[in-house]
Parts: C-alpha cells; sequence; structure tokens
C-alpha cells in the first residue's frame, strides 16, 4: 500500500462539494483524492494510506456514521483521522461523530481558513504518531534483539562455566591420581576420604559452599607427599623419626603447591589443617579447635576413620571396628564431637561401605 504524509481523501456525494474542497487543498499542495460514496472511499482506503479523510455525513446507502464506524473498526485504516463536514452542526451529531472515533467537525458553509488549519492541524498530528509508532517500534527491536543476545551470552557463560568446572574436577583428579600412582599403597585413599567426607558433610546439613569446600580439598589433601620419596612411602617397617618428620611435612608440601590457585573456597588452609587435631596435638602448628577450620576437622576425622581401616605399608588395615574406637575414644579431645556422631551415624548405615 502505497503511503503519503499529506495525502486527503474526501468523501462526498455532492459533487459540488467536492470540487470546492480539492480547489481549495490543491491550492494548498494537498494531493486529493475523491469518493462519492462510502464503497468507493472504502475502496481508495485499500490502495492508499491517507492522512486524513473529509467526511460527509448525509450520503445515500451507507452513510458518513457507517462508514466512520467500519473504518475506525479495521486496524488497517483505525489510525487513519476523520473529520466530518457536514451541514448537521447540531450537538448530537457532534458528539456521535466523535464517539465512532472522528477526530474533528466543520459545519458548513465552508470556512476556508479553518478548514486548513485544522487540516494542518491534523495531518500532523498524524505525521506524529506515525512516526512515535515507528519509533516505539524500532525500540522495541532494537530491546528485543539486545535481550536475545543477552540470553545467548548468559547461555555461552553458563556453558563456559560448566566447562570450566569440569576442567577443574579434571585436573584435581588427574592431581590425586599423581599422588597415588607414587604411592600404590594408599591407592583409592583419598577417593574413599573424599565419599565419607562429603557423606558427612550432608549428615551435618552443612552450607553448600562449606560441603563443596570439602569434596574438593578432599580429593587433593594429600596432593604434598608427591614430595615424599617413594622409599618412604612404601617402607614396609617402622619409620625413623627423620622420615616420619618428611612424611609430615606433606600438608605444608600441599599447601604450598596449591595456595596460588584461585579457588572459591580455602582449600589450601584446609589441605594445611587436615592433621590438626582439637587439643593441640596435630601438625603442622599444633593449631587448637577454634583455630581450625570446621572443613579441615570433618576431612580430618574422615581420613583418621579411613586411615585406620586400610592397609598401610608398615602395617596390616586394622578395620573400621578400631577406626570407630579411635574416633569414640577420642570425641572432643582430637575431634570435634559433632563430626565424630555424624560419621558414626554414616558407619552405622547398613549400606556403608567405603
Ligand atoms: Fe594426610
Amino acid at each position: 500500500m502505497k503511503t503519503s504524509s499529506d495525502y486527503i481523501l474526501l468523501v462526498d456525494d455532492e459533487i459540488a462539494n467536492l470540487r470546492i474542497l480539492e480547489s481549495c487543498l490543491e491550492d494548498h499542495g494537498y494531493r486529493v483524492s475523491s469518493a462519492k460514496n462510502a464503497d468507493e472511499a472504502i475502496k481508495a482506503v485499500s490502495k492508499m494510506n491517507y492522512s486524513l479523510i473529509l467526511l460527509d455525513i448525509g450520503m445515500p446507502g451507507m452513510d458518513g456514521f457507517e462508514l466512520c464506524s467500519q473504518l475506525k473498526s479495521d486496524p488497517e485504516t483505525r489510525d487513519i483521522p476523520i473529520i466530518f463536514i457536514t451541514g448537521h452542526k447540531d450537538s448530537q451529531s457532534v458528539a456521535k461523530g466523535l464517539n465512532l472515533g472522528a477526530s474533528d467537525y466543520i459545519g458548513k458553509p465552508i470556512n476556508e481558513i479553518e478548514l486548513l488549519a485544522r487540516v494542518k492541524t491534523h495531518i500532523r498530528l498524524k505525521d506524529f504518531q506515525d512516526n512515535l509508532g515507528y519509533l516505539v517500534k524500532q525500540k522495541t527491536n532494537e530491546l528485543q534483539k539486545e535481550i536475545i543476545q543477552r540470553k545467548k551470552t548468559e547461555k555461552d557463560l553458563e556453558k563456559s562455566n560448566l566447562k570450566l568446572q569440569k576442567l577443574i574436577q579434571d585436573t584435581l583428579k588427574l592431581l590425586a591420581s599423581v599422588v597415588e600412582i607414587r604411592d600404590p599403597f594408599t591407592a583409592g585413599h583419598q577417593q574413599n576420604v573424599t565419599k565419607l567426607a562429603t557423606l558427612i558433610a550432608q549428615e551435618l546439613d552443612l552450607e553448600e559452599n562449606v560441603s563443596d569446600a570439602i569434596r574438593v580439598a578432599s580429593t587433593i589433601h594429600d596432593i604434598g607427599k608427591i614430595r615424599v620419596p617413594i622409599e618412604i612411602l612404601s617402607k614396609s617397617c617402622k619409620l625413623l623419626d627423620i622420615e616420619m618428620d618428611i612424611i609430615k611435612a606433606h600438608p605444608v608440601t600441599g599447601y604450598e603447591l596449591i595456595k596460588n590457585i584461585d579457588f572459591p573456597w580455602p582449600i589450601a588452609e584446609i589441605v594445611l589443617q587436615h592433621h590438626e587435631r582439637l587439643n593441640g596435638s596435630g601438625y603442622p602448628k599444633g593449631l587448637k579447635s577454634d583455630e581450625i577450620l570446621y572443613e579441615a576437622k570433618v576431612l580430618g576425622v574422615a581420613d583418621v576413620i579411613e586411615a585406620i581401616t586400610y592397609h598401610r605399608p608398615y602395617r596390616a588395615g586394622l578395620g573400621i571396628n578400631n577406626a570407630i574406637e579411635e574416633i569414640k575414644n577420642n570425641k572432643g579431645i582430637l575431634y570435634d564431637p559433632e563430626i565424630v556422631e555424624a560419621a558414626l551415624k554414616i558407619i552405622d548405615r547398613v549400606d556403608f561401605k567405603f
């Protein structure tokens, strides 16, 4: 459909009236089409997007009111402003025309100056309305594009995050396996400890952030053992004091190895403290109760249970009952009582196994 910002449709069954209006408007630069009845008018608006319709009321067949009503009910034509031009200048007709959606009303005989002023005003208003609609549509499109782009970016970011998390987990597993390749006698120790520590965290209903830290730290808690010579790790007789000291350095070595990794949790500190005990008898710093991170206390209990239960190069596995005895006897002395209780509940479960 063609559009024009100054194209006016005249609708009047009186040819003489049409000529007067045509001449007046064309003299002032408007382009004009004429229709002698409603049918011609409907055809005309289907071909051209007029800026304004000047409409007579009294016409044979469909009158001006009906035509106005039809044009205003059609989404294609409802925005074209209509000015009624008629001899019926009584207030009822004015009210009816305006109620039907007409923009204005001019009585006959026509005052040329008044006609031109109103035509100009309504065409300007229509232009403004069209531009406003266009601007809103343009801005809405821009906004929609931005939202789609943002959603795509969010999805991409989510994917990258998942990839990054997987990469971190794979890297941690790789790190953990390096320790166990060198120390086959404790193979599986870190996975077992991770499993039990995670169950204890669940039993204690710890915050997700804390249990995530426990899980990640458990996976690599003995990473520092990669600096302990294999001969010491695999020695089957009692260790010398100097050898024991070398082994006891593994929390510090582990801390040094991972302290610069930007984990969202204090993993290096948890690794450093996993052999600290409540009464200060642990190592490397001999920290006491509240000086020890809660995550390290959970890891410490899971670690000792696993270590006692299973075989070590220098001794056979002592079994789960000895592990239970150790944590029960030292509940509140070496190990946090609440964590011990949680661990005992888990071990007690029929289906529990490392
Ligand atoms: Fe350890």
